[in-house]
């Protein structure tokens, strides 16, 4: 396995983690995923109140990749914090954990932060600012609205010392607005990217592949915007960046710690190949070994001041 990658006061036992959405709270998926082999994952997107998500089917395949319209289905911040945390804890403690949440406002993303802060087995939070399936806010997701992502980022950031990642979206205009107003506001890393608004039809009846109807597109078709992306943002700032988009070998791994990732995640691969995301980790580690990145792109990371204050014991907490 690569290396550890010490980041947010803790060491990751590798720079692969799972992402969002692609393995519910760990348990979902722990009997086809050896979970220890990673660094970490990142839960699903938990709202305050539970969520039943979009009608089916939610995720069609295509050549390059995959179209889901979920819609956030979630059992709710207070389940989350009384079942899945306490399970993530007891089973999963060399882990470090992501809590990934949303919400329609800036008082919900800062009341779910107040329901989990003092919950057991995470480290700390993904800030999903950019869901592209949530009909709220007029389609705008935060992630494309500086000053309200700046808002939710300081919000939250008044509430936790926990890191904070903060999830941007590849249909991004211009990142310098956006990740000035993340940094501004205090977010400890950002991660690059979400899922790409995309539609599928049936060439029989016209009609949309999703019962959605649109939804976002992901997989390996998303690896060239989510290299971009993690590429333009690391000139923009000095955050840790976590690369996601498109993973699926130890190579496209790699291709993101060249651009300027600290830490990738894994999603839409381990779907079809759960043993893909620990094959990522490996054959990654045999890339850094072979010589096969110098992190040529990548800057090094600036942690913020503080970042890793609460976290001798992370997952005690
Ligand atoms: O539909 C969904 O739950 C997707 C969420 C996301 O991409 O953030």
């Amino acid at each position: 396995m690569a290396s550890g990658v010490p980041l947010f006061g803790v060491t990751f036992r590798n720079p692969v983690l799972l992402a969002a959405g692609t393995c519910g709270f760990g348990r979902e998926v722990s009997s086809v995923i050896r979970l220890e082999t990673l660094g970490g994952f990142v839960t699903k997107s938990v709202t305050l109140l539970p969520r039943a998500g979009n009608p089916p089917p939610r995720v069609a395949e295509f050549g390059a990749g995959m179209l889901n319209s979920v819609g956030l289905a979630n059992p709710g911040a207070e389940a989350v914090r009384r079942e899945r945390l306490p399970w993530i804890e007891a089973r999963l403690q060399a882990l470090h954990v992501f809590v990934s949440i949303a919400g329609h406002t800036v008082e919900e993303y800062m009341e779910v932060v107040r329901v989990l802060d003092d919950g057991p087995g995470f480290l700390g939070y993904e800030l999903n600012l950019s869901c592209p399936n949530d009909s709220e806010r007029s389609g705008l997701p935060f992630a494309l609205d500086p000053d309200a992502l700046g808002c939710v980022v300081e919000g939250v950031r008044a509430l936790t010392p926990r890191p904070l990642l903060v999830k941007l979206a590849p249909n991004t205009p211009d990142f310098g607005p956006v990740t000035s107003a993340a940094e501004e506001a205090g977010a400890d890393a950002l991660t690059l990217v979400n899922t790409v608004p995309g539609l599928l039809l049936d060439p029989r009846s016209g009609r949309p592949r999703l019962g959605a109807g649109s939804g976002g597109v992901s997989g390996r078709a998303l690896r060239p915007l989510g290299l971009a992306a993690v590429r333009q943002v690391r000139a923009l700032t000095e955050l840790p960046l976590v690369g996601v988009g498109g993973i699926v070998r130890g190579r496209d791994a790699a291709a993101y710690l060249e651009a300027g990732a600290s830490l990738v995640q894994v999603g839409t691969a381990s779907f079809s190949d759960p043993r893909a995301p620990e094959r990522v980790a490996r054959r990654l580690a045999g890339w850094v070994r072979a010589g096969g990145t110098g992190l040529a792109g990548g800057a090094p990371a600036r942690q913020r001041p503080g970042a890793g204050r609460r976290l001798g014991s992370p997952l005690g907490a």
